[in-house]
């Protein structure tokens, strides 16, 4: 298993932002890799640089004010940095795909379903219309549309939440990808709809043999899909481990934090836990390392001193110097 070339391999990702006011660092040394058919979620708070490491795989950044200015993003061995507009083009939906949070800002309000889908996949494949509209049909039935034939002619106003989201995951399927992004997928959903929601990624993955990064803040989601999972503080990973890993033994102190701040039933109403403070200030990064002024354990040294990434168990790294010392830094 663990000799499978990655699907896609982020390495030393350095994404700013050239504002007015200051460079944003929006994402600052990002390295993960996604291996084919898996899971990979990427979790932390609002602004950690979730989004903007997914907009730098497909090449979507805006820009100006955006700009990748270091690292690589192999997808089957090539650079993805290295292409054109246009080739990127080409890979965008038919070999990784992205499902967008709010599906009403990917969806044209002023075109029927049939009509989007359709063209969607036309612009990828090489069918006739017919074909197109008769896989179409097929991918709104593997999502969970019920009686798709009739429901393809509708406008996506005339869709409830969750069937919208699932319309958006069809139309993100319809060239089978390799690789799916999911961009907060369930977050503008209600429980029982983002369960279901989270059922067909799973369904999803199994059928189709397909990898997904999941980009998610709500660490329940991660525990339900994810094999593996990076989480991001202040545009860098503090902790990549697999998930199981992750809730049995997170060692990163925003990583515990986290956990801590997920509410528990429990007959004596705890308090909820949350971490204290702020997220820091992307275009003022504070010396050392950027968690260091909300963290417990901080020492003199984490003012100072940025840690890297180290290993501190088989598939487990972390990047806090209080582990620093015992295990040796395996990248930069
Ligand atoms: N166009 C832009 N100009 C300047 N800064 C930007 C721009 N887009 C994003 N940023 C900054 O980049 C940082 C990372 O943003 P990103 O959208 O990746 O966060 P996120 O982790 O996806 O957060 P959320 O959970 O809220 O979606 C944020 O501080 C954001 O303000
Ligand atoms: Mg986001």
């Amino acid at each position: 298993m663990e000799s499978v070339r990655p699907l896609l391999e982020v390495r030393n990702l350095h994404t700013h932002f050239f504002t007015k006011t200051g460079v944003v660092r929006a994402v600052d040394g990002v390295n993960f890799d996604v291996k084919p058919g898996e899971t990979l979620g990427i979790v932390g708070e609002s602004g950690s640089g979730k989004s903007i490491t997914a907009l730098s795989i497909l090449g979507l950044v805006p820009s100006p004010p955006g700009k990748i200015v270091d690292g690589e993003i192999l997808y089957k061995g090539e650079d993805l940095l290295q292409k054109s507009q246009k080739q990127m083009r080409g890979i965008r939906g038919k070999e990784i795909a992205m499902v967008f949070q709010d599906p009403m800002t990917s969806l044209n309000p002023v075109f029927s379903v049939e009509k989007q889908l359709v063209e969607t996949i036309m612009t990828h494949e090489d069918l006739t219309k017919k074909q197109a509209k008769e896989r179409a049909i097929e991918l709104l039935n593997l999502v969970g549309i019920p009686d798709p034939r009739k429901r393809i002619r509708n406008y996506p106003h005339e869709f409830s939440g969750g069937m919208r989201q699932r319309v958006m995951i069809a139309m993100a399927l319809s060239c089978n990808p390799s690789l799916l992004i999911a961009d907060e997928p369930t977050t503008a959903l209600d429980v029982t709809i983002q369960a279901q929601i989270l059922e067909l990624f799973k369904k999803m993955q199994q059928e189709l043999d397909m990898a997904i990064i999941m980009i998610t803040h709500d660490l329940g989601v991660v525990a339900e899909v994810c094999d593996r999972v990076m989480v991001m503080y202040a545009g860098k990973p503090a902790e990549f481990t697999e998930t199981k890993k992750l809730f049995d033994n997170g060692k990163h102190p925003y990583t515990v934090g986290l956990m801590n701040s997920i509410p528990k039933i429990s007959p004596n109403k705890e308090k909820l836990n949350p971490i204290t403070g702020l997220p820091p200030n992307l275009s003022n990064l504070p010396a050392g390392c950027s968690f260091a002024p909300r963290c417990k354990h901080a020492m003199e040294s984490c003012l100072s001193q940025d840690p890297t990434l180290i290993q501190v168990d088989e598939n487990h790294l972390v990047r806090c110097l209080l582990y620093e010392e015992v295990k040796k830094a395996v990248t930069t």
